[in-house]
């Protein structure tokens, strides 16, 4: 881990407008800047930057953030990626924490699989380009199967010669360490002696997202029935297979551009695309994708588009990972590449153009696709039917996001017309799996391992739960008036935050749990004598905490000067009159409590009671009642929302 004092080193030097101005071009305007918004196509500029804030938004299409989110969106830097960036502008040397000892070996370990993965690689790479053998079969073979050198290069493609000490001695003279030249899977033990693991194979380097090479797939050159076609890297510290999709480090900006992710299944399709000019294509090696890899792609897209040949085996364990992809909320397409071909030779037959013009006339929708496969699987069995039917309902039952609610419907419909029954009746069956499953997941929740989703992010843009929203504005306001006004002066004896966390005591204040989250990290910090404000957290680690800060606090507006001197009028600042704001939020809350007691006490006063039972309501009526007067009489002049 990067240590808190790096974080704030870098943080200190930060220069929003140097950083983000060496992205895109910024204009001066009042204190703000103004650029072309890099998130969006848009003529004129709407995306503002405040050296101030040290935030930006742009008013075209929302996206707001800091410094780091600005790397992390823009050049699709994970958070620490974002600082070493950042770090190496400024020359800060990063200090990284005191991590436990396994962790420290584990760390050294991966650093050296790096060390020891790179130096193969362009070992191999020489063999390929300097060597008879790589000249004459490997080179001629890539060659032969139409691969251009620049792609060949762009991709580091490499050789492993027949000979079984070729990299084995080298390694061995570099004084690699032997166990660890075996993790990596270059090297196996063979009668006492360390031998090359990727022998007469092509090598497919595997890279990270920074680019380093973190395993290898190794293709055999001739057809040999007692040799598997491929070997690949052993899962060891860096190469986890689950969490890698091979092409991510060249496909991530042409994936957020297009917005688009194309998923096939094999090395040579990826590189034969990239070759043909489409680059937003990553390769899963041919096994049902899990939820890292699906995760993987949502950090670019939501539109993931499965192209594979129609007769593979991979099609049926795609297929498989699928109900995971509708969980996570991605739209999934699928291709099928006619006849005996695959991507990569359907492209190398065609041509870039009419591949495209193909996958885009030929996307089906995923699950109308599985939907079709299984009826046909089905026949007149009635008894296999309905299983069919129960297995869509089940999957049209994953997409529960609020957001998805129209698609599901659509599902519902398109479904029951292709399996002729009644619409009705498929919603109820839906409206089955979805509540077998919330139930099941309360129970998961209120064990308290894991924290229900924050869905109301998800909901602030649909207009059934505005209602909702509006609540949520309120605590949003009070969380806002702690970021912003914590540290000033509430009282002769304490801060605003001393104030607010007083007030805070009752935490069923709060409905919106990430929101309660803010409060709780502020109060961390402030009670550990840090002085907490909105960059606090912006540069925080836990970046959904952040972004959530950022979008609570106000991006600065100026009053024209105009404005100012036709009406000669002062128009006073929110700080100015802080006090308000702070008491006026908070005050809200409180009162919003209170009307919900009532009306529960209103609502059990509707139930049959003893008269003593009754008398005790009555007075917990009226004394909730004198209650919220003394809070509306408090708030006073204030207008309440
Ligand atoms: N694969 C593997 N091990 C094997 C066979 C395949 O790991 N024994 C994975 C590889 O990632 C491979 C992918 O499955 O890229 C697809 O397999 P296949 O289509 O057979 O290979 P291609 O890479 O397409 O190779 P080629 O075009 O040269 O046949
Ligand atoms: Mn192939």
């Amino acid at each position: 881990m990067i240590s808190q004092q790096t974080i704030q080193q870098i943080q200190s030097r930060i220069d929003i407008i140097e950083i983000i101005g060496s992205f895109i071009k910024l204009k001066k305007r009042g204190t703000n800047y103004l650029g072309l918004c890099p998130f969006h196509n848009e003529k004129t500029p709407s995306f503002t930057v405040s050296p101030a804030k040290e935030l930006y938004k742009c008013f075209g299409c929302g996206r707001s953030g800091n410094a780091i989110s600005f790397l992390m969106e823009s050049e699709k830097y994970s958070y620490v990626e974002a600082l070493r960036w950042l770090a190496a502008k400024y020359n800060v040397d990063i200090e990284e924490t005191a991590v436990s000892p396994e962790v420290k070996e584990q760390q050294q370990v991966a650093e050296s699989l790096h060390i020891i993965n790179g130096f193969a690689q362009k070992h191999f790479t020489k063999n390929l380009f300097d060597t008879e053998e790589g000249v004459t079969v490997a080179l001629s073979y890539l060659k032969h199967r139409g691969f251009r050198q620049d792609i060949i290069e762009k991709f580091q493609l490499g050789y492993g010669l027949e000979n079984r000490n070729d990299l084995s001695a080298v390694a061995l003279a570099n004084q690699f360490n032997p166990d660890l030249l075996v993790k990596s899977g270059l090297l196996v033990m063979r009668n006492d002696e360390l031998t090359d693991n990727y022998r007469g194979r092509i090598i497919f380097p595997i890279h990270n997202n920074s680019g380093k090479v973190i395993g290898f797939g190794a293709r055999i050159i001739r057809n040999n029935d007692r040799a598997p076609k491929y070997i690949n890297t052993p899962e060891n510290e860096l190469y986890v297979k689950s969490k890698i999709l091979y092409g991510t480090y060249f496909a991530r900006q042409a994936i957020d551009k297009n917005d688009e992710c194309l998923l096939v299944e094999g090395y040579t399709d990826v590189v034969s695309l990239h070759q043909a000019g489409v680059e937003n294509v990553v390769a899963s090696g041919g096994t049902s994708l899990t939820v890292d890899q699906l995760r993987i792609v949502k950090k670019y897209t939501n539109n993931l588009t499965i192209v594979y040949d129609g007769d593979s085996a991979g099609v049926k364990a795609a297929l498989r990972g699928m109900d995971l992809a509708l969980e996570e909320g991605l739209n999934v397409k699928l291709v099928l590449i006619p006849g005996n071909e695959d991507p990569d030779s359907y492209v190398n037959k065609v041509g870039a153009t009419a591949f495209t013009q193909f996958v885009k006339e030929n996307k089906k929708d995923f699950i109308l696709f599985q939907l079709s496969v299984a009826l046909k699987d089905a026949g007149d069995d009635t008894q296999r039917k309905s299983e069919v039917v129960n297995q869509i309902a089940e999957t049209i039952s994953r997409i529960n996001k609020a957001e998805d609610f129209t698609k599901q419907q659509d599902y519902i419909r398109q479904c029951s017309q292709l399996l002729r029954i009644d619409e009705n009746g498929l919603n109820t069956l839906v409206n089955k799996f979805i509540r077998e499953r919330v139930g099941k997941n309360e129970s998961r929740f209120a064990s308290g391992r894991e924290a229900p989703p924050d869905v109301l992010t998800d909901l602030q843009q649909d207009d059934n739960f505005n209602l909702l929203f509006r609540d949520e504005m309120h605590e949003r306001a009070v969380v806002r008036a702690l970021v912003e006004f914590g540290l000033k002066e509430w009282d002769e004896n304490r801060t605003v935050a001393d104030y607010l966390m007083e007030e805070m005591v009752d935490e069923d204040l709060f409905d919106n749990k990430q929101l309660l989250k803010v409060m709780h990290t502020y109060r961390a910090w402030y009670d550990a004598g840090m002085a907490p404000t909105s960059k606090t957290f912006l540069y925080t680690e836990d970046q959904q905490l952040s972004t959530l800060v950022v979008s609570i606090m106000e991006f600065p507006y100026e009053l024209s000067e105009k404005w100012k001197t036709e009406f000669e009028m002062r128009v006073p600042t929110r700080d100015e009159v802080y006090r308000e704001e702070v008491l006026a939020t908070m005050n809200y809350l409180k009162l919003r409590k209170i009307k919900r007691l009532i009306d529960q006490n209103q609502e059990d006063l509707g139930k049959p009671h003893t008269s003593e039972e009754q008398l005790m309501l009555i007075q917990t009526h009226q004394h909730l009642k004198m209650m919220e007067r003394e809070l509306i009489r408090q708030a006073g002049t204030v207008i309440l929302p």
